[in-house]
């Protein structure tokens, strides 16, 4: 079976998705994005993920073309349409096909455009092992909390870690930690979660409340606050989380371990408990 994807109304083989050059996605990277993860067909946190593509449209001033009962209706049907039974539904919107021209074209329909491929969230081996991360200095723009297509810095900054061997770059902003290239971090000292608190410099996850959702759940005592740089580098454990990484250790930071160089006792709990609350989404949605 051909991957299926979406595009402005309808479903088509993806070799048979065309937009035009024109596109102010294609130009200025002008548009916005999701990525839901799929488990056994069942999107994880729909209504979240539906709302931050609205607070994402709004914060670049473009209507939404759809409302929330027919993206509903759209994800399910993409879901349907392509094979793997966990799946990462990739859902696009850009402000259309115009002349190059700055300001926004006036009258143009935007591009709505939708894919869904297999979910890869880490191995095994991975999360009993940790993952690799390298620092970096944020030179992002001040709109992190936007969830754009103009992902120019963070395919920077990804690239710097791949040509250091590590897997993300967790970033610092005036010494402060804000977040990794596609992910969010948490870290934790003497048993304590350490969240970067929701503002304009990071992506607010849907992950990140899933985790301090448990956290709460699992009596983990938490603080969301700002983490300077050393309080990092001094940390026990860190953790990445996003949609397809879900929580990972990271357990080497610029080449040097952190806390003892294993996934940590707090990072097993909220795991655990991530894996459990996936297995009972999935019983109820069976
Ligand atoms: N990335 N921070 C950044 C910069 C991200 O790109 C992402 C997600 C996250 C985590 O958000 P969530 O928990 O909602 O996935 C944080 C997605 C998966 C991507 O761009 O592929």
């Amino acid at each position: 079976m051909s991957e299926i994807v979406y595009l402005n109304g309808e479903f088509m083989p993806l070799e048979n998705a065309r937009v035009s050059v024109l596109d102010r996605g294609f130009i200025f990277g002008d548009g916005v994005y999701e990525v839901i993860p799929v488990y056994s067909r069942h999107p994880f946190r729909l209504t979240e993920h539906l709302a931050r593509l609205r607070r994402s449209l709004e914060a670049i001033r473009l209507e939404a073309p759809l409302a929330d009962a027919e993206w509903i209706r759209l994800v399910h049907q993409i879901i349907e349409r392509n094979a793997p039974e966990d799946q990462a539904v990739y859902l696009q919107v850009t402000r259309g096909v115009a002349r190059r021209d700055h300001a926004f074209p006036k009258g143009v329909a935007p591009t709505v455009f939708m894919m869904s491929g297999p979910l890869s969230t880490p191995s095994r081996e991975l999360v009993e092992k940790g993952a690799s991360a390298v620092t970096a200095t944020d030179f992002r723009w001040l709109r992190c909390d936007v969830k754009v297509t103009s992902l120019l810095a963070n395919c920077l900054m990804r690239q710097r870690s791949v040509d250091s061997g590590a897997d993300e770059v967790v970033m610092f902003r005036d010494g402060y930690l804000t977040e990794a290239s596609s992910s969010n971090v948490f870290a934790v000292k003497e048993g304590v979660l350490l969240a970067p608190p929701k503002n304009h410099l990071v992506l607010p996850g849907i992950t990140y409340d899933v985790v301090l959702e448990l956290a709460a759940a699992s009596k983990v005592p938490v603080e969301v606050r700002e983490i300077g740089e050393d309080e990092v580098r001094g940390a026990d454990e860190l953790w990445l989380t996003s949609s397809s990484k879900e929580v990972l250790a990271v357990t080497t930071l610029d080449g040097r371990p952190v806390g003892d160089g294993k996934p940590g006792p707090v990072f097993k709990v909220i795991h655990g408990a991530f894996q459990e609350f996936k297995r009972r989404i999935m019983r109820q949605a069976a």
